[in-house]
């Protein structure tokens, strides 16, 4: 079923964010502003490499532990996916458990709408809803989920790219937008252990084929194309590293020599070396997870991990009564 947009604006949003983060000290560009079109595009050919574990171990949790969902949070409910994207997860949830409408929300309008159309005409009959939007800030839900019993999706460990207080903020957002007697089911990246080696993981973020490269210097050349930018975008590598003592992933965009441009109409000027900071992916041990959960209005229900404890797909309920001895 066609339903009309509703649309965010971002675009002030951006040049602000790069004329404040270039100024810091440790230079740093917001990662929500990784997925234009071609980001978007960039990405999704990430979930498809080798190295990128995390999209195929969650998608075989998905479809392993199909029924069991259903069964915990029942039929009726109206799906709310926090970023969408394109992807191949969604069916996985929407034809196991029967759902009253889906709601996709995402900062990328036309990705969004693409994908929303290809749902709509994969599940016929389902109200899809989509809501253009950053979900890290207050949005309108369709008036037409309004009595229907809320279903949060949050796959692909995403909130692992948001510090740990915004990350708590966000969970606390979503409890509140879900409302009582509200679930939500969250993929979320494990630590490294026994069957998961630093390696393996760093690897993930820096594949042989450069495809992440690509996606990570993509934002430069999105700040030329859209702030007006100067950059020599040949003058910057990728890196991706293992933070152990702050437990994620940080990407960074390192300048191979002394460098100045221009963007949003200021002038910038990096040392041989310095980073741009672009992105963390936190990763947890499960009792973290949970601590996670606990921490901002959710109570644990279940979580099933692929057999190495790669990653980590979560079932939490909205803890509606607070109360404890
Ligand atoms: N949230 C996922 C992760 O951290 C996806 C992701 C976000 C990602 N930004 C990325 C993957 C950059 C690779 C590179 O893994």
């Amino acid at each position: 079923m066609a339903h009309p947009m509703l649309v965010a604006d971002v675009s002030g949003d951006f040049a602000s964010a790069v004329r404040a983060g270039l100024a810091q000290a440790q230079k740093v560009i917001p990662a929500r502003f990784f997925y234009d079109r071609a980001g978007s595009e960039l990405f999704e050919d990430i979930t498809r490499l080798a190295e990128y574990y995390p999209t195929r171990t969650e998608i075989g949790l998905l479809t392993a532990h199909a029924a069991a969902l259903a069964a915990a949070v029942g039929p009726g409910r109206a799906v709310i996916e926090f970023g969408s994207g394109s992807s191949a997860k969604t069916p996985l949830l929407l034809g196991a458990i029967r759902p009253g409408a889906y709601v996709p929300v995402d900062i990328s309008a036309a990705f969004l709408a693409e994908s929303a159309a290809a749902l709509g005409a994969r599940f016929p009959g389902l109200p899809v809803l989509p809501v253009a939007a950053d979900f890290t800030q207050d949005f309108r839900v369709p008036a037409a989920i309004m009595g229907m019993q809320r279903l949060g999706f949050f796959p692909g460990s995403t909130l692992g790219n948001l510090a740990p207080v915004a990350a708590v903020d966000l969970l606390r957002r979503f409890a509140s937008v879900l409302g009582a007697g509200s679930a939500l089911i969250i993929g979320l990246d494990l630590a490294p252990g026994p069957g998961k080696s630093v390696a393996e993981l760093e690897a993930a973020y820096d594949d042989a084929a450069g495809v992440t490269a690509a996606f990570n210097l993509n934002l430069l050349h999105r700040i030329n194309r859209e702030l007006g930018g100067d950059i020599e975008t040949d003058a910057f590598a990728h890196r991706a590293l293992w933070n152990p003592d702050l437990g994620r992933i940080e990407m960074h965009l390192v300048a191979r020599r002394a460098l100045v441009f221009s963007a949003a109409g200021r002038q910038f000027a990096m040392a041989a070396g310095e980073t741009i900071h672009t992105e963390n992916s936190y990763k947890w041990m499960l009792a973290e997870a949970r601590m996670l959960a606990m921490a901002s209005g959710w109570a644990p229900v279940n979580s099933w991990t692929d057999a190495d404890g790669r990653f980590s797909l979560n079932l939490w309920q909205r803890d509606d009564a607070r109360m404890q001895p």
